[in-house]
């Protein structure tokens, strides 16, 4: 695993974009694994400025993003579809029908489980963005999920829920389940960008990288993975 430790959420934006569009020039179909939160928004702002100055080219790439609340569809305005539309694909020559994001309406798990079958079926993801939940869950995965886990229906942590009421009016109005790709899909990536900002993610990143893998710490599964670069911040480092 390789740290790189940055002096704000701005520079880790940056250090981010640059990995990305580096991955994109070397391969312009490149299939992108994506996430949502307060996190990436630096990331994401920084492509589109390089974007529109580089005039990088995205028409040929397409993206998976992790998690969708359930219930909510692509127009609601906390909706993770949403989200992204307004925090990139909106702003770059993305082709909409190559971008994806788990539905919010899905049913059944068996049809949770088809995204890994769409994820499989374009190649699978060259480059997963990924953010820490302060209880280091990935995805929507939290404590205690199965390091064998495909896409499912999960049921968010009081912790979680309390974590994103912020981006709600209200801790009640924060949807209580959400569809995620499992830790099995996220480890099928072939190379995964992990960014983390702040005081309250120190402990969730001290358990990434110290704790023996364990499933009350999701994020430590990323141990068994090649390919990791995690980029955090000095508050998010602080006890390491
Ligand atoms: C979002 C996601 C979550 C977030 C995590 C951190 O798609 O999968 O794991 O990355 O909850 O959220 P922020 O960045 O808002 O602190």
């Amino acid at each position: 695993m390789k740290t790189i430790i940055v002096k704000s959420q701005e520079e880790g934006g940056k250090v981010a974009g640059d990995i990305i569009i580096d991955y994109m020039s070397s391969k312009s179909n490149a299939i992108l694994g994506l996430a949502t939160g307060s996190t990436p928004i630096s990331t994401y702002r920084y492509l589109i400025k390089k974007t529109k100055e580089e005039n990088i080219d995205w028409s040929n790439i397409t993206t998976f993003n992790l998690d969708e609340y359930m219930g909510l569809g692509p127009d609601h305005s906390k909706s993770y579809r949403y989200f992204m539309n307004e925090e990139l694909f909106d702003h770059v020559n993305i082709n909409k029908s190559n971008t994806f994001v788990p539905d919010g309406h899905t049913k059944t798990q068996s049809d949770a489980e088809k995204y890994d079958d769409l994820i499989q079926s374009k190649g699978g993801i060259d480059l997963q963005v990924l953010g820490l939940g302060v209880n280091g869950h990935i995805g929507f995965n939290e404590p205690g999920t199965s390091f064998e886990s495909i896409t499912s229906i999960v049921d968010l942590t009081n912790e979680t829920i309390e974590a994103n009421s912020r981006f709600f009016k209200n801790k009640d109005e924060v949807p209580k389940k959400a569809i995620s790709m499992g830790l099995k899909s996220i480890m099928n990536a072939k190379k995964i960008l992990l960014m983390a900002y702040g005081k309250s993610k120190a402990e969730a990143i001290k358990n990434l990288v110290n704790t023996k893998p364990t499933t009350d710490w999701p994020c430590t599964i990323l141990q068994n993975h090649a390919d990791v670069t995690l980029i955090i911040d000095e508050e998010a480092a602080s006890e390491l």
